[in-house]
Formats: structure tokens, sequence, C-alpha cells
């Protein structure tokens, strides 16, 4: 780009997609174009189309290690976490499983706005309380705290399996059992777990996973919502209309005539209208890839590559990273979030640091984010007032050298004092 190479550390927002990926979404619109259906009951196109995406459903399945009816197509992890809340809040929802009036949802002070502002709406709108778990001061889940923190009838907890801003990973398993043993369902947020490591829904005993395919090699705007099935069987939908129902009738009633309609089991009762076919298709060819190349390799890669990037971070003047400052395997995502001080020790702002890199690098643009990654209680509680810092963020196409060309530019960056923060910063952008 402009005669420069990229070096690209913002997969934690979107990954890069392979030509697979985009080869299947433009194949879907040059050869295909069409809406699916059964070819007894439509066309030719509409019948490939059918058969693609109903395998994209299959691979996606037994890529997380689900049934394909607990898969439901969503446009991101945000619509996924949304549609839980929502459906188990519903008066339609059994008794058995829903949240009402005087019951709770838990989640951390860490989450993503994504995890945190559909439970909010919960307790705005239906009187479900949130009840909000402080994180320790590096952003860590001690799970005796956790457990003693539990209050009485809490229907649901909801957690991110890996923190977009400290890149901790959370111990899902011991979170899971905490919460089942309390009676509770659990919801995990994948988004920035998934891409990265092999996943088994099943093993782990999760009620509902959401993750976001473009962080995963898939096209943008498309994720997925994992829940059991038994659960989903008892939900209602969320979103209604075609699709979503296999009978509609409109017969006399009080009042005058009513709409009844049949719905559909799940997944399809939660995907309302037609979908974002191409999107599926191609998230069914990010899954083929991720599959090739091996999440256990994928891992493997980002493993080395993470501590190499923390342990060189380590060793820069002025770079404080946030959250755990060593890394361990297993424990730490495939991304590492800082600030810099100048030589005068006042912090550079980071979006002078994000456009210095884009910008100011020889030969090279090095594309990081920075801002509040849609965590401000988190950035609060970690004593960022600023509610900004830099992030870079791995995948499996990085390298070792993408990683020196960041600590070079941010060696050089501090010598030059780019541009300290201006104390009087009203609002950091997200
Ligand atoms: C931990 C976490 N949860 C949720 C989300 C929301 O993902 P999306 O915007 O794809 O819905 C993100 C996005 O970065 C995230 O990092």
């Amino acid at each position: 780009m402009d005669g420069k190479k990229l070096v690209y550390l913002d997969s934690a927002c979107q990954s890069l997609r392979p030509r697979q990926v985009a080869d299947a979404i433009g194949g879907y619109y040059s050869d295909l174009g069409s809406c699916t259906g059964l070819l007894a009951s439509s066309n030719a196109l509409a019948a490939r189309t059918q058969s693609l995406v109903s395998e994209a459903r299959v691979k996606m399945a037994r890529f997380i290690g689900a049934d394909e009816s607990e898969v439901i197509w969503q446009p991101n992890t945000t619509y996924g976490m949304n549609l839980v809340a929502m459906s188990l809040s519903s008066r339609y929802c059994p008794p058995g499983i829903r949240m009402a009036k005087g019951d709770n949802v838990v989640t951390t002070d860490a989450e993503h706005h994504s995890g945190l502002l559909p439970f909010w709406k919960l307790e705005q709108e239906k009187g479900v309380r949130h009840r909000i778990f402080p994180v320790g001061s590096g952003g860590e889940i001690d799970l005796q705290k956790f457990q003693d923190f539990l209050p009485r009838r809490t229907r649901l907890i909801s957690v991110a399996w890996a923190s977009n801003v400290t890149g901790i990973i959370n111990p899902v398993e011991g979170l899971v059992k905490i919460a089942h043993d309390n009676g509770s369902m659990v919801l995990v947020d994948g988004a920035q777990y998934a891409p990265h490591h092999p996943v088994d829904v099943g093993a782990l005993k999760m009620d509902f996973l959401a993750l976001s395919v473009h962080k995963m090699c898939g096209p943008s705007g498309t994720g997925v919502l994992f829940g059991v099935r038994e659960l989903l069987e008892e939900m209602p939908a969320v979103m209604v209309g075609g699709e979503t129902v296999d009978d509609v009738s409109i017969a006399d009633g009080p009042g005058g005539p009513k709409v009844s309609p049949r719905f559909r089991g799940p997944p399809e009762r939660f995907e309302p209208g037609l979908q974002n076919f191409a999107g599926i298709i191609g998230a069914g060819a990010a899954v083929d890839y991720l599959s090739k190349v091996g999440m256990e390799a994928v891992e493997r890669h980002e493993d080395g590559l993470t501590g190499y990037m923390m342990s060189r971070l380590a060793d820069v003047p002025g770079v404080e990273v946030v959250g755990p400052q060593a890394y361990e395997a297993g424990k730490h995502a495939a991304l590492a979030s800082f600030r810099v001080r100048g030589k005068e020790g006042k912090l550079i702002e980071s979006d002078r640091i994000a456009r210095w890199m884009d910008e100011g690098v020889p030969g090279h643009k090095i594309l990081l984010r920075s801002g509040g990654h849609e965590a401000h209680p988190l950035l609060r509680r970690l004593g960022i007032p600023e509610l900004s810092t830099s992030r870079a963020s791995l995948y499996l196409y990085n390298e070792e050298a993408d990683v020196r060309l960041l600590i070079e530019a941010l060696t050089k960056l501090r010598q030059l004092d780019v541009g300290t923060k201006n104390p009087g910063s009203p609002r950091a952008p997200n």
C-alpha cells in the first residue's frame, strides 16, 4: 500500500482472509447468487446454494465439536450474545430456564462491551439483575472468589474465554463446573479464543458459545452462536419472520382474526429472513482452510510468536504491557496491549502511535489498533484513565520478522517522542 509493505497486527479485530475464502464468496456471486431451496420445490441454482450452505453448517459444527442443529449463523459474537439474553428472558421461555425479575446474570467487569450491554439491557427492561464480578488488578479471575461471589438464583454466567485487552485466557473449564454445580447456564464469549485454538464445546460442556468468523479467516459480518440442543429446543425465537416458521395461519380469535405461527426447531427458528449465503459459504471455506492447517498447528505457531513478542516488548524502554507481563502458553491469547512513555515519562497517545506506525516507518506500514477496545470498564480497572492503549495482535500468517519490525519501530518512536498525551483529552476513541 502506497509503495510500502504491510505488517498486519490487527487480527483480533478482523483477520485477513486466504484466497480460498475470497474465491468461495466470489463463486457464490458469480455462479449462483440465488436463494436456497430443495430441488423438488425450487430450481437448480437454489439447490446448489442450499447444498453449499448446508455443508458449511456441518463443517462449522464439526470444527467446534457441536451437532449441526446447534450451530446458528449470526452476523457476529455481539448478535449471538444478545440472542441468548433476549430469548432466555422472553416471557415465552419455559420457567425452567427463563431469566425473570429477581434472577441474576453474572459477568465480570473485564468483558467486552458486547458482553456487558446485553445484560445491562436485561436489567433495564426486565428486572433481571446484572451482577458484576470484579476481576483482579491484572485482569485475572480467581475461581474461588468467583464461586464465593455467585448470588443465589444465578441463571446465567457470561464470560469471555480470552480478553481482547490483556490477552488473559480465562479458566473456562473451571467456570463451567462452578456454574453447573450452582445450577446456572454458561455463555462463553469465544471471539478471541475460537480463532486460535482447537475448540470442543461438548468436551467443555458449555451451554452457549458465541464467536465471530471474521476473526478466523471468514467473511466480514459472519459469526456463530452455538447452543446445546436441549436448551435451543426450548428457547423462543427473538427475531421472527420468514424462515423461522413451518406454517402461519390466521384464524378467528377474540377481538378479530389472529396470526398463529408454528415455529421451526433450532437452528432455523433463530435465523429469520434471507441469510448471508455468500458469507456462510465463505465461512465454510474458512473452516476448511483452518482445518487443513490444523488448529493445533495454529496454536503452536502463535505460542512461539506471542512468547517472542511479549519478551521483546518487555525490553523496550518506555513500553508498559497491560495485564500479565510474562507469556504463559495456554493462559495468554496472541495479542499484547501496551502504553508507551516518551523520554520525559509522559504517555504517548495511542492514536498517534498508530498513525506514526502507519505513516512514519520507512518501507513499512505497521498496522496496530489503538483505543479503548470496547472494554472501557476493564481499562478503568487496570488504571488506564485515558481509556486507550495500543494493541498488536497476531495470527497464523504473522512471523517473527513482523514482531521485530514492531519492536524496532517502538524503539525509534520513543526516541522521536512522536507526541505525548494531551492531559485534557476528553474521550478516547474506540
Ligand atoms: C472479547 C470480545 N468479545 C466480543 C467481541 C465482539 O465481536 P463482534 O464485534 O465481532 O461482534 C469482540 C470484538 O473484538 C471481542 O474481542
